[in-house]
């Protein structure tokens, strides 16, 4: 169902990589409710050309872009700028990747090299999409700017390695550039941790199938779908949502605050 919710915003989505991805859920709601959008993603990402399907179905510019590369950033700003005639209401920073879980590397064992690759993709390129945007003045009066996170940024989940740093910072970067552009431009920054989701990023945790089904245990509501997610960044989008910012926003069916469950401890006692 659509609610006319972001008619005549223009927003850039990041991450689209397949039908599971949020980010191609998001874009498909978003174009639902009125919005017009740029896809981008990384170019080894564009490659694979499932992305065409969903620039094709919601009449959307691919636009090339690793996020750790200030040159594609800018490119990918200009260009959206003028696709659009003019400035950016949202943007959807959905990106993340750990060099050390894909070579399978223990989180006391970890590669620094590699580390310092995943801080880059994974926290400080939302520093590197806002700096885009600030240095053009590319978002507009009371835009919104949303990334998604995880709850193992406050919590140990052990299987989810150095990715729980990665997030750590990505929240901080969340709050800190989120004041700046409140101050300047009325612009939000915030970041929602979604419920664990069966996507391309979220299958690489180990051991993720248990993951899943203990966090749908251990939440009142069960866990959030990829879907629900969408509709909770269209809200965070619309005009509805204007004063708030530099929020951790919690989307995972009552996880984050729930200590035990009934279906938990009768799992227990089995
Ligand atoms: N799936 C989950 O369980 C879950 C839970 C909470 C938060 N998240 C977060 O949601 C976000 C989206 O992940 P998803 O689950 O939809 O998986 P996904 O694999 O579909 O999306 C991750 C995206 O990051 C992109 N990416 C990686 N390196 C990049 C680079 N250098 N430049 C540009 N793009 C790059 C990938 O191409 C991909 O499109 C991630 O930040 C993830 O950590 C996922």
């Amino acid at each position: 169902m659509s609610y006319n919710l972001l008619k005549g915003k223009k927003g850039i989505i990041f991450g689209a990589l397949d039908e599971k991805s949020i980010a191609w859920k998001t874009a498909l709601r978003c174009h639902e409710e009125g919005a017009q959008i740029v896809l981008t993603n990384a170019p080894v990402a564009l490659r694979m050309g499932e992305i065409n399907k969903l620039a094709e179905a919601i009449q959307a510019p691919v636009i090339g872009a690793d996020v750790t590369n200030m040159d594609d950033l800018k490119n990918l700003f200009e260009a959206a700028m003028q696709h659009f005639g003019g400035g950016i209401d949202f943007i959807l920073h959905s990106v993340g990747m750990s060099l050390n879980v894909r070579k399978g590397k223990h989180y006391t064992d970890i590669d620094y090299a590699f580390n310092q690759k995943t801080l880059d993709i994974s926290s400080m390129s939302l520093h590197r999409v806002l700096r885009t945007a600030w240095d053009l003045d590319a978002l507009n009066e009371w835009g919104s700017v949303v990334t998604l996170t995880y709850i193992a940024a406050q919590r140990i989940f052990p299987d989810y390695n150095e990715m729980a740093d990665a997030k750590a910072l990505l929240e901080s970067v969340t709050r800190s550039f989120g004041y700046h552009y409140g101050n300047r431009k009325n612009v939000r920054v915030n970041s929602i941790s979604q419920s664990p989701t069966a996507t391309t990023a979220g299958s690489g945790v180990k051991g993720f199938d248990g993951f899943i089904k203990y966090a749908e245990k251990m939440s009142p509501m069960g866990n959030a779908s990829g879907e629900d997610c969408a509709n909770y960044c269209v809200s965070m989008f619309s005009d509805l949502t204007r004063m708030v910012t530099m929020q951790n926003l919690f989307h995972d069916g009552g996880f984050s605050f729930t200590g035990v469950t009934q279906a938990v401890i009768e799992a227990m006692e089995k």
